[in-house]
């Protein structure tokens, strides 16, 4: 009988890690439905070959985006410092990306501070995501 509560619990545990696991990924948007939001916030719709050039220039640093995430990013990057390996940015190659709008935000906040010393604008997020979307396998 304490063996099976103790089994119990230990099920109870590892289904309420799993779900917070699960959590930890909101998935509560698309691809398509980011770009709409940035191109909105622009007043523009986002713009492929702009995309392109934004995501490769070092912009006066020593960074670009490529540098961590690959050009074109379709496979997997690599961390430019770390080494850590990144998944594949162009959402057709990696089902998660841009579908966790704190994520998105977040790395997004975090590297162009990196790269740019500031935030990317909207009209920035819109061309990138709009390259991002064109790359087919
Ligand atoms: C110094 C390395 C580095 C550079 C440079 C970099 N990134 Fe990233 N980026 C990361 C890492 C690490 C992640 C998290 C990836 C993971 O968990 O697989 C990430 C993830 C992201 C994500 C989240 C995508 C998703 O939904 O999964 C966005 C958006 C992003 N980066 C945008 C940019 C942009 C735009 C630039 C250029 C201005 C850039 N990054 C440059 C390291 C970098």
């Amino acid at each position: 009988m304490l063996t099976f509560l103790r089994r119990s619990l230990q099920v109870l545990a590892l289904t309420t890690l799993g779900s917070v696991g699960v959590h930890a990924w909101a998935a509560e948007t698309t691809p398509a439905q980011q770009l709409s939001l940035w191109s909105a916030n622009a007043g523009q719709p986002g713009r492929v070959e702009q995309g392109l050039v934004f995501f490769n220039a070092k912009q006066g640093g020593n960074w670009s985006c490529a540098s961590c995430h690959g050009t074109p990013p379709t496979q997997q990057g690599k961390h430019a410092s770390t080494g850590k390996v990144i998944k594949p940015m162009a959402p057709a190659f990696n089902p998660q990306a841009f579908t966790d709008s704190d994520r998105v935000d977040k790395w997004f906040r975090r590297n162009c501070k990196d790269v740019l010393s500031r935030e990317c604008s909207a009209i920035e997020k819109a061309d990138v995501l709009a390259y991002l979307l064109s790359l087919k396998p």
